[in-house]
């Protein structure tokens, strides 16, 4: 989908849920393009699934949780906490890259101090997805729950620094938003496949993205300026999605095709979403932020990424 104006993607590669593996590059030209958001953002909000998630399940009675080991072995004080990866999670190195801070705390952590809440905060909640169903079924916080959180973050820093001030902090703060895949994974085709009876494919990419959309517009209408949206990662190739679908999971280990094309589809679909909204909101910036690419990058050509990766762990190329 060729993309023109305003309408930027930016590429960073990420988690899925409940994968061990760290993997993350920033290219050159996306560096270049974090600098610029360097000099005004200074704030970072989080909200989505595990693949952003800092621990907020931590503070809710729910089993999606990684608050254990070999989650954090390589921190360095080696403490699981709540991210589901051995280190930092792909926006605690943005906001290290963009100067804000070295990780971002859960929202709900009651520890936090105003000068914690001042640079940002994550909401996310690890099993969530943009369907309410989803979070339901992992007994997790719904991403329009995640989204009445920032609200009421907002209500408590115009009582801590005042209305302009909370203003400018969340018009100069950098959003962003990771979820979707456990909508089809666990959802749509997980084990109780609950929307595939009531949704065909297409009907449900479509009622994700009205999802996604009422998000990025109750943000707007927060105050919010600049908003990354992550787009799906190749679905077919998560190492528990290909267990489950292998006709030999041991042997037959390639990513299954179809399931991919879904998250290719929903991503095509996504970025003419964020470009229609980019040209009604022209003094925001929102941008698609791919991940799809360069994960399939690399689950093609694992041995560009390093051979210490053990296969199983680089989710095994087709
Ligand atoms: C962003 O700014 C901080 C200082 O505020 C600097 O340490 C960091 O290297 C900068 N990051 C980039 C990507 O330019
Ligand atoms: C999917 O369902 C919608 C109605 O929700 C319908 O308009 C569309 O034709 C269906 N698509 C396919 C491929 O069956």
């Amino acid at each position: 989908m060729p993309l023109t104006g305003s309408f930027r993607t930016v590429s960073v590669l990420f988690l899925v849920h409940l994968m061990v593996l760290v993997v993350f590059t920033l290219q050159t030209a996306e560096a270049r393009r974090l600098a610029a958001v360097n000099t005004t953002t200074s704030a970072f909000f989080v909200f989505g699934d595990s693949t952003v998630d800092s621990g907020n399940n931590n503070y809710i009675p729910t089993i999606s949780r990684s608050n254990f080991s070999p989650y954090g072995k390589d921190l360095p004080d080696h403490i699981a906490t709540g991210r589901f990866t051995n280190g930092k999670l792909v926006t605690d190195f943005l906001s290290s890259y963009a100067g804000i801070k070295d990780m971002i705390p859960p929202y709900l952590d009651p520890t936090l101090t105003v000068e914690d809440l001042k640079t940002g905060v994550c909401f996310a909640s690890a099993g969530t997805g943009f369907d309410p169903l989803t979070a339901q079924i992992n007994e997790v916080i719904p991403i329009q729950k995640q989204l009445k959180y920032f609200k009421e973050y907002k209500s408590r820093m115009e009582v801590e620094i005042g209305k302009e001030k909370t203003r400018r902090l969340i018009s100069s703060a950098f959003f962003l938003i990771s979820a979707g895949t456990n909508d089809f994974m666990v959802n749509y085709y997980g084990p109780t496949k609950i929307r595939s009876k009531t949704y065909n494919i297409s009907g449900y990419q479509e009622f994700l993205l009205q999802q996604g959309q009422q998000l990025i517009q109750g943000l707007l209408g927060l105050g919010a300026r600049k908003i990354g949206f992550v787009g799906l990662p190749p679905i077919g190739c998560v190492p528990a999605v290909i267990t489950l679908n292998s006709d030999n999971a041991l042997t037959h280990r390639g990513c299954i095709q179809r399931l991919s094309a879904v998250a290719r589809r929903y991503n095509t679909l996504l970025q003419i979403k964020l470009a229609a909204i980019q040209k009604q909101i022209p003094a925001a910036t929102i941008v698609y932020v791919d991940i799809f690419n360069p994960i399939d990058r690399m689950v093609r050509n694992p041995q560009q990424f390093g051979n210490n990766l053990r296969p199983i762990e680089i989710w095994c190329s087709d």
